[in-house]
C-alpha cells in the first residue's frame, strides 16, 4: 500500500534540508559559523517563500546571500589552499558556479516589474530560484564537497599537533 505524498510533507523535507546540524560541521568554528548563517538565511527565505512573500522580500534577501557567500567562499579556498587541499580547484569551481547563478538571479529580479499574484510554496513564484541555490548550496555543496574537505582539515591539524 503507497501513500500519497502530501504538499504539507514536501514542504516539510525542503525545510528539514536547509537545516544545520552538527552532522555538517567540518571541524572548523569559523567556517561551521559561516554555514550556519547561510543556512539560517535560508530557513527565513524558506519562510517567506512559503508564504508567497514577494520581490520586496526577496531582494533584500538575495544582497545578503551574495554578501554572506562571497565572503564564505573566499575564507573557504584561502582554508583549503593553507591546508593544500587536492581538489581545491573543483571546489572553488563549484563556488564560482553559485555565485555565477546567485548573479543571473539577481539581474533576473532587477528586470522584474510588477509580481504575478501567486500562492507561496509554488515553483512558479519569484522566490523558487532563490530556493533552488539554497538547496544548491546546503544538499548539493555543503553536506557533499565541504563534508569531502573534513578529513584533510583533521589530518592536517593532527599532523601539525604532533610535530609540536
Ligand atoms: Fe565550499
Ligand atoms: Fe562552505
Amino acid at each position: 500500500m503507497t501513500s500519497a505524498i502530501t504538499g504539507e510533507q514536501q514542504q516539510l523535507s525542503i525545510s528539514h534540508l536547509i537545516q544545520w546540524g552538527d552532522h555538517l560541521s567540518v571541524a572548523h568554528p569559523t567556517i561551521d559559523i559561516q554555514h550556519k548563517a547561510i543556512f539560517e538565511l535560508g530557513g527565513r527565505v524558506y519562510e517567506s517563500w512559503h508564504s508567497g512573500g514577494g520581490l520586496d522580500v526577496f531582494r533584500p534577501a538575495i544582497d545578503k546571500l551574495a554578501n554572506l557567500m562571497q565572503a564564505h567562499f573566499s575564507f573557504e579556498e584561502r582554508m583549503l589552499a593553507d591546508i593544500g587541499y587536492a581538489d581545491l580547484k573543483e571546489h572553488a569551481a563549484e563556488h564560482g558556479s553559485m555565485l555565477d547563478e546567485l548573479q543571473m538571479i539577481r539581474e533576473r529580479f532587477n528586470g522584474l516589474v510588477g509580481e504575478p499574484r501567486l500562492r507561496g510554496g509554488s515553483v512558479l513564484t519569484p522566490g523558487w530560484p532563490v530556493m533552488q541555490l539554497i538547496l544548491g548550496f546546503t544538499v548539493g555543496h555543503v553536506a557533499t564537497s565541504d563534508m569531502a574537505y573534513g578529513p584533510a582539515l583533521i589530518a592536517r591539524r593532527d599532523g601539525a599537533l604532533a610535530e609540536t
